[in-house]
């Protein structure tokens, strides 16, 4: 199935004095587990928070999502998750590491945000390959693109293909990696937003083959 990119622009809005808050209390949060656990060690980094969130509104203010499922594939500190729970997504996140997912817990309740995060690997069981195959063709050190045996997905009781929009800031080298799998997995009309190394975001939507062709 291809994958179209789709513009849009975020209009670099002002944040709301609550998502303001949020933030502010985020980066503090961050600030002391990168210190205590630094990413060489953790695999976690920060994509660009107030980017994110106004990614996400324009992409609530211009109706782009087939429905309201959010999933943070890789959800570190959860901001996304919580930021799309805010915007009233039905917000969810994988993350692989324990320690990250007990911060976003606590983080998201302590702001009263209705996010569910599980432990685990948002690569289905026994399909790393998909993932794997990306990384040789980049000739790329992949070290996070493992699948668990404990499917997250179970945990959420939720499969792929239910969600209308995922999050991701893949290392670089696993972007195509992120791209496989959504190519995969996620049900037509789906999309992916992407945040990047170079501090920017893209938005693809995964559409019919007939529609991806020229
Ligand atoms: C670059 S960080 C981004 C964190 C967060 N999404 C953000 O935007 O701040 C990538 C995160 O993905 C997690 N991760 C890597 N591979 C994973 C996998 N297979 N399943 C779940 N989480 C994974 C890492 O532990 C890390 O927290």
């Amino acid at each position: 199935m291809p994958l179209v990119d789709i513009e849009f622009s975020t209009n670099g809005c002002d944040l709301p004095s609550d998502v303001r808050d949020f933030l502010r209390e985020a980066y503090l949060r961050v600030g002391q587990f990168v210190r205590k656990s630094p990413i060489r060690v953790s695999g976690f980094a920060p994509s660009g928070f107030a980017t994110v969130y106004r990614s996400l509104r324009a992409i609530v203010e211009a109706k782009l999502a087939p429905g309201n499922s959010f999933c943070e594939w890789g959800s570190g500190f959860g901001v996304a998750a919580s930021l799309a729970a805010m915007l009233k997504f039905r917000a969810h996140g994988i993350e692989i590491e324990k320690g990250l997912v007990d911060a976003s817990k606590q983080l998201a309740d302590d702001f009263g945000l209705p996010v569910e995060f599980v432990h685990g690997s948002f690569i289905p069981p026994g399909r790393g390959a998909h993932a794997d195959e990306a990384c040789a063709k980049n000739n790329a050190e992949c070290f996070g693109l493992v699948s668990d045996a404990d499917s997250a997905y179970r945990k959420l009781g939720l499969e792929p293909h239910e969600f209308d929009l995922f999050f991701a800031y893949p290392w670089p080298g696993e972007e195509q990696a992120i791209e496989n799998l959504f190519a995969h997995y996620a049900a037509e009309g789906a999309l992916l937003l992407t945040y990047n190394q170079y501090h920017s975001v893209r938005l693809r939507r995964k559409v019919g083959e007939r529609s991806g062709g020229p």
